[in-house]
């Protein structure tokens, strides 16, 4: 299946950006479906290709849903922005600090994505890194030419995001699927279960994914199995994560590590596609 809206895409850098697994996503996807369910959106990888009509999606991160909501209302204010940034090691930095200052409660929703854009864009490897005060940490990354301003690709977004149902949200996931009813079609890409103590991830937000957290979500993806929803879920091959779902069904695919900065421990990684449906009937 081919995207027929190429433009719609992820505007952001994500860390654990769905993009490269959508050929194997795409062979789960049940044929049919009423409302659509993302709770993690992140960069929006998996929305932007199913594109769906109506949909609910959320994201902890502030800083990123404060992205959706600006282009969706300020897009014109927002390009207007990105046009003023300029791709230097001494503007970046300065930028980049302005989340510590008492002047960045005053910037505007569109002022705030502009920075949030420009920094992912223009900093190392696209780390969306804070530190343990929710301050923007990530270096600048020296790239040539880096596409923080990409009018077609915001475009596409901000007409997918109003001219269908979208409703978007900034909670706990547990909150977004309140409303999820039978027949509806939820995606989960939580942060993954860590497939080592060194490759526990770094960044999002200052709220860490532990353990406790991927079983508060089992919980949860039992509570929605029983009403009838429709769940795909990705998580990392570990055997804490193969046990939680040892009920469901279960598909080992292979996946680029890429969030390790270290060049030679990139590789091909295990990754579950776990879900609750028959393939052949949905
Ligand atoms: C693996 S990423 C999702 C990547 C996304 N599928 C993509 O293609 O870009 C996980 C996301 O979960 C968000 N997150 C972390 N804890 C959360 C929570 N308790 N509730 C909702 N979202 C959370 C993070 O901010 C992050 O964007």
């Amino acid at each position: 299946m081919k995207n027929k809206n190429p433009l719609l895409q992820p505007f952001l850098k994500w860390v654990g950006g769905k993009r490269q697994l959508l050929p194997e996503i795409r062979k789960l996807v049940p044929k049919k479906y009423n409302s659509y369910y993302e709770p993690f959106l992140g960069a929006g990888a998996v929305l932007f290709d199913l594109k769906p009509k109506k949909a609910v999606v959320n994201d902890l991160n502030e800083e990123l849903i404060n992205c959706y909501k600006a282009i969706k209302e300020e897009l014109l204010d927002l390009i207007k922005d990105l046009k003023n940034h300029k791709n230097t090691s001494e503007y970046f930095y300065e930028l980049r600090q302005k989340d510590r200052t008492a002047e960045y409660g005053q910037l505007t929703s569109y002022q705030k994505a502009s920075r949030i854009i420009y920094l992912n864009k223009t900093c190392f490897n696209g780390l969306f890194r804070v530190n343990s005060q929710g301050q923007f940490n990530a270096p600048f990354g020296r790239y040539a030419n880096p596409s923080y301003l990409n009018e077609p690709v915001l475009t596409a977004v901000r007409n997918y995001l109003t001219e269908n149902d979208i409703t978007i949200t900034n909670s706990d996931f547990t909150e977004s699927l309140q409303t999820a009813k039978k027949g509806d079609f939820v995606y989960i890409d939580p942060p993954y279960d860590p497939i080592s103590d060194t490759a526990s991830f770094t960044g999002y937000n200052l709220n860490q994914f532990y353990q406790n957290d991927q079983r508060r979500l089992k919980t949860l993806v039992d509570e929605l199995n029983n009403k009838g929803c429709h769940i795909l879920l990705s998580n990392s091959s570990t055997d804490f994560i193969r046990d939680l779902y040892k009920d469901y069904n279960i598909r080992t695919i292979k996946a680029n590590r890429n969030i390790n900065s270290n060049a030679e421990k990139r590789g091909k990684v295990d990754e579950l596609l776990i879900y609750n449906y028959d393939l052949e009937i949905c």
